[in-house]
């Protein structure tokens, strides 16, 4: 098995609040991340795909092909995006690091044309970033 990785970055702003706890509450848990007006994050997207080497290409997955089906199925839909309001994958959810990575797996995990998706690396700051490789197999 071989892991072959993808780097991007996007740009968001976001902010971070559960219109279902009060005011006083949200600022409790969320802190500065529920400014009202939002703010923003430079994150750093890494894609990490595992198979074995096609011994034809002597690729486990074209990496070209792979850059344009993140960039149609992720990049596009956040990049300069306000991840509360614009991203159809988003809806409904607290746009953390941990449910962005999640909704950004479901966003390729049935679009790769060879190898299969291994995890998904987001970083929101330099010091922070969750890793996520799919639902738990009981
Ligand atoms: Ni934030």
């Amino acid at each position: 098995m071989i892991y072959v990785t993808r780097r991007e970055v996007f740009s968001s702003s976001h902010r971070l609040f559960n219109p279902n706890f009060s005011n006083e509450e949200n600022d409790r848990l969320f802190g500065k991340c529920n400014n009202l007006n939002g703010h923003g994050h430079n994150y750093i997207l890494e894609v990490i795909v595992a198979g074995e080497v096609d011994s034809q290409t002597g690729y486990v997955i074209d990496l070209k092909v792979l850059k344009e089906i993140i960039k149609k199925n992720v990049i596009s839909k956040v990049d300069h995006k306000n991840l509360n309001l614009d991203v159809d994958f988003l809806k409904g959810k607290i746009p953390t690091a941990e449910n962005i990575a999640i909704g950004i797996w479901d966003q390729l995990i049935d679009k790769l044309p060879s190898g299969k998706l291994y995890s998904i690396k987001l970083y929101e700051t330099e010091n922070n970033y969750v890793e996520y490789k799919g639902k738990a197999i009981n």
